[in-house]
């Protein structure tokens, strides 16, 4: 099988990179701005904050010049709902609406597509303090937000993703900056959040298919397979109940209009169901994605028994007892953030995602943390971020041979950026961006070796890896 014809990729594919609002931006209080969760969160004391970042919200220009030079087609950035809507709701705020509107200008005018993600971590923190996500009021505030976006850049924006990495938000909500909970059963009430999620998605999904009909919009979770620790049935079962609750409860819903089985039933025995309202599943049916988005970093593996020998980060969740536990997997090495590198499991994953729903992919996100070295002549030869992105590129060839219909490929991240919680030392960039975790140094702009890497790739379409 391995050695049959290749396929190209489309003439059309969406080779981008991809970054968020929060981790790039800085200005978090400038021209109107309202606070997010992200502005308000605590940080361990050896770990940057996100109010400066790496202050893309003054340098955009300069940045997409260099997106530019390196061949994007595309590029992923989200929108800071707290920047359109200080209080999340009420007043618009047109400045923001004019630093986007300056944005997508700035991409088009050197043909980079816009992706714009609609939500990416950073609730508006007003929002929060009315109950967040927990308040079943949100479904309508996110409608509302997607309908300025929608009225104001749906002339321009083809492609929309709903929300980043609900599934992390709700698994494992304290890596990726989400507020803890107040309540005595807060898995349920981060089922309820989810519920909640699910319902402003498909809203949000169906207005935009009235609103912009020729823009697509889809989800953006994070999705992994599940290999299972061994070939005894119950390391499978654990490695199937992991998979509907990380991967499936997201999708189904979100392609399907309904709750995953196996996810439900999980929630049931567990007393943790949400609460749904009558006429909730009928927002859910109603709405259909146009393609799903999703972020790869590596499979996971589960067990039937308990392991203490993996730090899971926001990939995973460590287990629950009867119901899977996470183990780390013997055949794969590891970045320098003990993250597992599988780009097999990359092509495992696409095919498993398209024959369950035949739908077009787009990746997301896709890449490799690591502590860059800035060398003498500013130079930065991250020659083991090129092999990652090789082999999950060739990879996903792969995948395209085997039919995947997929549209895009988008690396995190198009430029480095402050991680969700390891701070700035954790880089994830084709451009080097010249600050320390504390010391914002010129923030000078400087490409990596990868960066003319990914240029050649783009360049010959994906031939030259
Ligand atoms: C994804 C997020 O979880 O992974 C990004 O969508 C994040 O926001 C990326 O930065 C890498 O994770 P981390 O924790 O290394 O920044």
């Amino acid at each position: 099988m391995e050695h049959k014809k290749l396929k190209d990729f489309s003439e059309d594919f969406l080779w981008g990179a991809s970054t968020s609002a929060y981790q790039v931006e800085g200005g978090w209080d400038e021209d109107g701005k309202g606070p997010s969760v992200q502005d308000m969160a605590e940080h361990p004391e050896n770990t940057s904050d996100f109010k400066t970042s790496i202050d893309h919200y003054h340098r955009y220009k300069e940045d997409i010049k260099l997106f530019s030079e390196m061949g994007l087609k595309a590029y992923r950035f989200s929108i800071a709902w707290s920047r359109i809507l200080p209080k999340g709701f009420g007043e618009i705020n047109h400045k923001g609406i004019e630093f986007y509107n300056n944005l997508i200008n700035e991409l088009l005018s050197y043909n980079i597509e816009p992706i714009v993600t609609m939500y990416h971590f950073d609730l508006p923190y007003s929002l929060e303090k009315k109950g967040g996500w927990s308040n079943y009021e949100i479904v309508d505030l996110f409608e509302n937000y997607g309908k300025i976006l929608f009225s104001n850049f749906g002339d321009r924006v083809k492609y929309w993703l709903t929300i980043n990495e609900q599934n992390i938000m709700i698994l494992n909500n304290k890596a990726v900056g989400i507020p803890n909970l107040s309540t005595k059963n807060p898995k349920k009430e981060l089922y309820q959040q989810n519920h909640h999620m699910l319902l402003a998605q498909a809203k949000v999904m169906k207005l935009c298919h009235i609103m912009c009909p020729d823009a697509k919009i889809g989800p953006a979770p994070n999705i992994a397979y599940i290999y299972p620790a061994s070939s005894d049935p119950e390391d499978v079962l654990a490695a199937q109940n992991f998979s509907s609750i990380r991967n499936w409860l997201y999708l189904d819903a979100a392609v399907f209009g309904r709750y995953n089985n196996t996810a439900w039933s999980y929630m049931k025995e567990k007393n943790i169901t949400p609460n749904i309202k009558k006429g909730d599943e009928e927002i859910l049916s109603e709405a259909k994605p146009d393609f799903i988005a999703f972020n790869y970093y590596s499979t996971i593996t589960a067990s039937k028994k308990p392991s203490f020998d993996f730090n899971t980060d926001q990939q995973g969740a460590a287990g629950e007892q009867g119901v899977y536990y996470i183990t780390s997997n013997p055949n794969l090495e590891k970045t320098e953030f003990n993250w597992e590198i599988d780009p097999i499991g990359f092509r495992i994953t696409l095919r498993e995602i398209s024959g369950r729903y035949n739908l077009p992919l787009l990746v997301s996100e896709n890449g490799l943390g690591a502590f860059d070295k800035l060398e003498k002549g500013d130079v930065v030869n991250d020659d083991y971020r090129i092999d990652y992105l090789r082999k999950h590129i060739e990879q996903a060839k792969l995948a395209v041979t085997d039919g995947v219909q997929l549209i895009g490929y988008c690396p995190w991240s198009a430029i480095d950026l402050v991680s969700t919680h390891q701070g700035f030392k954790k880089r994830y960039g084709f451009i080097y961006v010249n600050r320390d975790e504390f010391d914002l140094k010129d923030l000078r702009r400087i490409r990596k070796k990868s960066f003319y890497w990914y240029k050649n790739v783009i360049k010959s379409n994906g031939k030259i890896l």
